[in-house]
């Protein structure tokens, strides 16, 4: 039985290993947790129920090429629950969960538009720009730094300028800080919203006629909050710069509702992914010297005396394979989730998988990345398995196609850039270690206890203090945000 129960679930007969679980993805377990069970007690392939409808939970890298490659126009949606939708703000707005195609192709475009290449451009030379300043407040002895505040910091400097025509400075320490903890805040209440069924509502409620909080209304203030810290940041924009830059034209024209919900997904699709992926990235550098010495090699053999610009971070090669084992062993999107817009059949092994619209996907990146039959010998760091060209076109962190990430070359760009002035310009050390490292798989993936890092400048760098901008977590007495 339980022979039969795998092969089913594995894709002999995949609609028949359905079973009701719409109870552990939502309340018991959230959907990173619950996939990984199914995986481990079902297989790669199992076929389950969430927000009402069919969903298969997968690993398997037939279903995941085609979702990603032939069939992708098929899946432009995502599984969410209404009211949570609307409870976010972004039930019909926004990109990310937009269920109104037509509003989710014009507002990917903007975005589209918003990470062209010029922009790109600026944006590297942005975050090049955040991390020598930041670099240079420190001096050639070791100090204790949070590694995971500083790199989300570095993002944020980079975004506002690029995105909003606004100077960090401008804001000042509290301002900054408050953006940026709503931020996390939102990312919260977006994990808790998202698939809960509406019958929680009845549940909350009577907690709190019993005296308990409600999760509801806690949620919802994060919401405000963040809502709030845009609408200022909207508001000290000059009005000649609504004309400037590529981002804000194009959000100028839309409701006030609409704008704002647009800010806070750039923000929120982008604040916490690369900053972590740096986080994770510097972990697996400060235990891999060797690996550390090769990156050093290759950026001073593509820089050639000159400072980094842009063609030189593409030219580099190794760093992109390093940046993917972190990816791959820590993904921040560990979970992709999709919604078919249309019926279709999915080619397995033995048959195909027949897809009725409406039917929802959980790909299950994170135990693909490391499944050994996709990826050999998976749990080594090994920059070269991209050489490969089977591991090289499954690796899939961003996704791919319609609905991939729209951000990807940005994101690629903008870590290269941090990382070569990180790695030429300050020694670093950590007890953390990227294996064992404890982790919270949610819709991201997060360091549950990120450790300080010590660091200090290289000699060979190192001008000295400059003028020091601190961290904004660290540096007021304004609550963070749990
Ligand atoms: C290491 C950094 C990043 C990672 C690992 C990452 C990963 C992802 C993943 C896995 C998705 C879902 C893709 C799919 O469904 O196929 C996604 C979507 C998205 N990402 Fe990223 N991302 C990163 C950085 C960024 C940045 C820097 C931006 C913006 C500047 C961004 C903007 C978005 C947006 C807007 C979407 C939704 C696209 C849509 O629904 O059409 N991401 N990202």
């Amino acid at each position: 039985m339980a022979y039969l129960m795998k092969r089913w679930s594995q894709g002999g007969h995949p609609e028949r290993s359905f079973s009701k679980r719409e109870f552990d993805f939502t309340l018991r377990w959230n959907v990173a947790e619950a996939a990984a069970r199914y995986r481990l007690s079902h297989g790669r392939l199992v076929k389950l129920r969430l927000c009402g409808k069919t969903t298969f939970a997968t690993s398997e890298a037939k279903v995941i090429e085609h979702i990603m490659g032939p069939g992708a126009r098929n899946y432009l949606l995502r599984p969410g629950q209404h009211w949570g939708l609307a409870a976010i703000g972004m039930l019909d707005r926004g990109i990310i969960w937009n269920q109104h195609l037509d509003s989710f192709r014009k507002n990917r475009e903007c975005f589209q538009n918003a990470l062209r290449s010029s922009e790109l451009t600026r944006g590297s030379s942005l975050a090049r720009k955040a991390t020598c300043r930041w670099i240079s407040t420190f001096s050639l002895q070791w100090e204790e730094v949070d590694m995971m505040d500083a790199m989300g910091e570095l993002t944020v400097r980079t975004a506002l300028p690029l995105f909003f025509e606004i100077d960090a400075d401008e804001l000042g320490t509290e301002e900054l800080r408050e953006l940026r903890n709503s931020i996390k805040g939102y990312f919260k209440a977006w994990e808790f919203f998202l698939l809960k069924p509406p019958i929680y509502r009845v549940f909350d409620f009577l907690r709190s006629l019993l005296g308990g909080p409600s999760r509801c209304k806690e949620a919802q203030a994060k919401v405000r909050r963040v809502q709030m810290a845009i609408d200022r940041l909207l508001s000290r924009i000059p009005e000649e710069k609504w004309s400037s830059g590529i981002w804000l034209p194009s959000i100028r024209k839309m409701s006030h509702v609409d704008r704002r919900q647009m800010c806070i997904e750039l923000l929120l699709a982008s604040a916490d992914t690369s900053s972590v992926t740096l986080y994770y990235t510097l972990v697996l550098l400060a235990q891999r010297k060797d690996l550390r010495q090769e990156l050093v090699a290759e950026i001073e053999a593509s820089r050639a005396g000159k400072v980094i610009d842009e063609a030189s971070l593409r030219s580099l090669d190794k760093m992109d394979s390093a940046l993917k084992e972190s990816m791959r062993l820590k993904p921040v999107g560990p979970m992709i989730l999709r919604t078919a817009i249309a019926e279709d059949a999915i080619p397995l092994e033995s048959g195909e998988l027949r897809v009725a619209r409406g039917t929802h996907f959980i790909l299950n990146i994170r135990d693909f990345h490391v499944d050994k039959e996709y990826f050999p010998s998976p749990s080594d760091v090994s920059p070269d398995r991209y050489k490969d060209p089977s591991q090289n076109r499954l690796f899939t962190p961003f996704g791919r196609g319609p609905k991939s990430c729209v951000g990807q070359h940005f994101a690629m760009l903008e870590m290269k850039a941090i990382l070569c002035e990180v790695l030429q310009r300050l020694e670093f050390r950590t007890k953390q270690d990227l294996a064992t490292m404890e982790t919270r798989w949610d819709i991201a993936n997060h360091p549950v206890a990120p450790e300080a890092f010590e660091v200090r400048q290289t000699e060979k760098f190192c001008q000295g203090r400059g003028e020091k901008f601190r961290l904004t977590s660290r540096s007021s007495g304004l609550p963070e945000e749990q």
